[in-house]
């Protein structure tokens, strides 16, 4: 986790730094700090979220034209001004940031600790006086020596006085990208850092750093020291994708944009997921592994392999596909992931690499490393989201997964014409779930008043209520579980009493709609309150009735519903809706 961003050029470098890390803030926000050299380093940090520490950082403070700046989530250390990056070396002539972990840190800080004065409990302090101690007169040579000591990961930056014109950037398993200005140049976890004046990105890949000045870049291997030639990307993004237009929080931004961004997943190159379509054709055995509300997606797309295409995809929660799958040279292994840098996901796919499946990814970050090492990418093309609550970009992994769904049921002869039509004009379905929105929002309020919920559905819709449970807990803190409503009877029924309230997704397909109105019949016989997301009418006290589609394509339609009454809930309850305590956008950590 962390952001981490840096500038060196002709401008004020504390302020570009400052704009960036407020991009970057996504990734962590307990604390952030920058330190710009002027003559000699001058730091500022502090603990909190970057709005409210924007006075104590006072940038007057911070003059120069280079700075290095970042926003963290604490791993090893308290969330103290201590701990909090950038740290400096005895001298306080080198400055470092740094996303990722020292795993062999305690081992160094013993030695280091006979010369050096640590001030904090941080694992990346031991880098910076490792640096020191191999400075001589080179700083990029005193950086790769002390790389060349360490195990783990980083993306890290270092400036140094005695060298006032560069930052030394380097990467291991956590992302980094170089931002070409005129002018100067900048670096950062993401392109948002410096989308604002750079459309032209050099990613770094692993093992790789760069010595970076106001005019000039030369990346390097970290192995061999040769110099590398790198793709330019061009960057298509806008700006105004990372700002609220209006709206209070980037949630109900990013819910109301659905429409579009599934749009977006439906008109991505058919040659993009055919190629996909016909290596799931030629693997034996094929996964998805995903996080979070990515894994929900896999989930989803396993009934959708199942029942449309008849093949077996298995969903698995990527940090435990090592210990869970046959992974083998004629296995295809699909990361699901939106940043594109969620550690679990990553290493499932570098694991899967390695035992010799073809690896493929759905992601939506440009650039991200995912994108880097996968034989067959699509990219989702969502546009940026910034709510640290997965939205837009489920529902548009949703709609990549069952374009895949249909294209493999095609090669392999099945008659899908029906639901193939009826996924072209979901777009209208789900526009008039969105319309309700007052409706959704009147039932947040009064609904939602204890503080336990099961959110119960069937099917397809098992997956559903689970990433209801989970858009509920992650913004509200309120405790919250999904399940198959046939599963509620074999125990968690029991937990049923006027503290615990559930809410039960119905589809219109008669089958799953029968049994669940059974399973929902136990919980009132059970006095348990029910709310009922029904597509379609029915007789009951609370329910949300939403238009009618096949049971297929229920998860678009239920999505909005439970992405509202999550955001309603939080806001009612006054939390920071797009910034949830303990929890950051890309989980770049074991
Ligand atoms: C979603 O609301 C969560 N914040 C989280 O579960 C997220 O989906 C998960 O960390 C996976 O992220 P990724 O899609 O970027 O890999």
């Amino acid at each position: 986790m962390c952001g981490i961003t840096g500038y060196v050029g002709t401008g004020r470098a504390s302020r570009y730094v400052f704009e960036g890390l407020k991009k970057l803030e996504y990734r962590g926000y307990d604390s952030c700090g920058i330190a710009a050299i002027d003559g000699r380093i001058r730091v500022k940090k502090a603990t909190g979220m970057i709005d409210e520490i924007e006075e104590r950082i006072n940038l007057s403070e911070l003059p120069g034209c280079i700075a290095i700046g970042h926003t963290r989530w604490a791993t090893h250390g308290g969330v103290t001004v201590e701990n909090a990056h950038p740290h400096l070396d005895c001298s306080g002539t080198i400055a470092i940031v740094h996303n990722g972990i020292i795993s062999n840190y305690k081992e160094l800080r013993k030695e280091l600790e006979k010369k050096h004065r640590f001030t904090s409990d941080t694992d990346t302090e031991v880098l910076v006086h490792l640096i020191e101690e191999n400075y001589k007169q080179n700083l990029e040579e005193a950086v790769i020596n002390a790389l060349k000591k360490i195990n783990g990961t980083y993306a890290l930056l270092v400036i140094s006085s005695e060298e006032p014109d560069r930052i030394i950037v380097a990467r291991k398993e956590s992302p980094l990208l170089i931002g070409l200005g005129d002018g100067g140049n900048f670096v950062g976890s993401d392109v948002s850092a410096f989308l604002a004046h750079s459309r032209k990105a050099i990613p770094l890949d692993d093992d790789e750093y760069a010595v970076i000045t106001g005019n000039s870049v030369e990346v390097k291997s970290i192995i061999t020291g040769k110099k590398l030639d790198k793709d330019i990307l061009e960057i298509e993004l806008t700006e105004k994708a990372a700002m609220k237009e209006g709206y209070p929080y980037f949630m109900i931004k990013e819910i109301h944009e659905q429409p579009s961004t599934i749009t977006s997943a439906q008109n991505i190159y058919p040659e993009e997921i055919h190629a996909v379509a016909e290596a799931m054709q030629k693997a034996e055995k094929i996964y998805l592994a995903g996080a979070g509300t990515s894994l929900h997606a896999c989930e989803v797309a396993e009934y959708w392999f199942s029942k449309i295409a008849g093949e077996l995809v298995v969903a698995v929660d990527s940090s435990e596909l090592e210990n869970r799958a046959v992974v083998d040279n004629k296995t295809l292994v699909i990361g699901v992931t939106q940043s594109g840098e969620t550690y679990d996901t990553l290493s499932a796919m570098r694991f899967a690499k390695k035992k010799g499946a073809e690896i493929g990814v759905i992601v939506n970050v440009i650039g991200s490393t995912a994108t880097r090492f996968a034989e067959y990418v699509i990219m989702q093309s969502s546009g940026m989201e910034v709510s640290v609550a997965a939205t837009k970009t489920y529902t548009s992994q949703l709609s990549v997964l069952f374009r895949l769904a249909i294209e493999l049921a095609k090669l392999e002869g099945k008659d899908i014409k029906v639901i193939e039509e009826e996924f072209d004009s979901i777009l209208d379905k789900v526009r008039q779930v969105l319309s309700i929105e007052e409706e959704i929002k009147g039932k947040a309020d009064s609904f939602f008043n204890v503080s336990n919920y099961l959110f119960i559905g069937k099917g397809i819709n098992t997956p559903t209520a689970e990433e209801a449970a989970l858009k509920l807990k992650e913004i509200t803190y309120l405790h919250a579980e999904g399940m198959s409503a046939g599963l509620l009877k074999h125990g968690t029924i029991s937990l049923i009493d006027e503290n615990m309230a559930t809410v039960a997704f119905l589809p219109s397909d008669i089958e799953n709609r029968a049994k669940m109105l059974s399973n929902i019949q136990e919980v009132s016989a059970r006095d348990g309150r029910v709310l009922i997301i029904s597509q379609g009418k029915v007789d009951e006290d609370e329910v949300i009735s939403l238009p009618d589609t096949s049971e297929l394509l229920s998860p678009f339609i239920f999505s909005p519903v439970f992405q509202l009454i999550a955001y309603y809930v939080a806001v009612k309850l006054g939390r920071n809706v797009d910034k949830p305590r303990a929890l950051a956008k890309s989980v770049t950590v074991e």
